[in-house]
């Protein structure tokens, strides 16, 4: 089992939860942040400081949203950006917030430049 980022935190990225991760095993990219699994310790911390939701544990997801979830976590651990400390939500994040399948409108894959 694993914690994952879903669809919320597009477009958003509040980051509170890399501040309260004791293995700093969040990643970046431009309007995402990613759990890497394999080094996630499933303490679960970060779930409740999520303001919007986004973070779950892998077994509350059906099936199929579980690989999709899972896949994109790894993805964008894989570009390795890792990211430790808090910093301001995206700007726009109060206009995302409430919509919902951000990744099919959006994408993640294909985006991972930080400014
Ligand atoms: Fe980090 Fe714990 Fe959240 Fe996993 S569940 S990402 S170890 S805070
Ligand atoms: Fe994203 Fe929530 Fe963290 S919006 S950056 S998972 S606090």
């Amino acid at each position: 089992m694993t914690y994952l980022v879903t669809d919320n935190c597009i477009q958003c990225k509040h980051t509170d939860c890399v501040a309260v991760c004791p293995v700093d095993c969040f990643y970046e990219a431009d309007n995402f942040l990613a759990i890497q699994p394999d080094e996630c310790i499933d303490c679960g911390v970060c779930e409740a400081e999520c303001p919007v939701g986004a973070i779950v544990p892998d077994n509350a997801l059906e099936f199929e949203e579980r690989e999709k979830w899972d896949a994109i976590n790894r993805k964008v651990s894989e570009w390795g950006i890792n990211i430790t400390e808090e910093k301001d939500p995206m700007p726009d994040h109060e206009t995302w917030a409430d919509v919902p399948n951000k990744y099919e409108e959006l994408g993640i894959i294909p985006i991972k430049v930080i400014e």
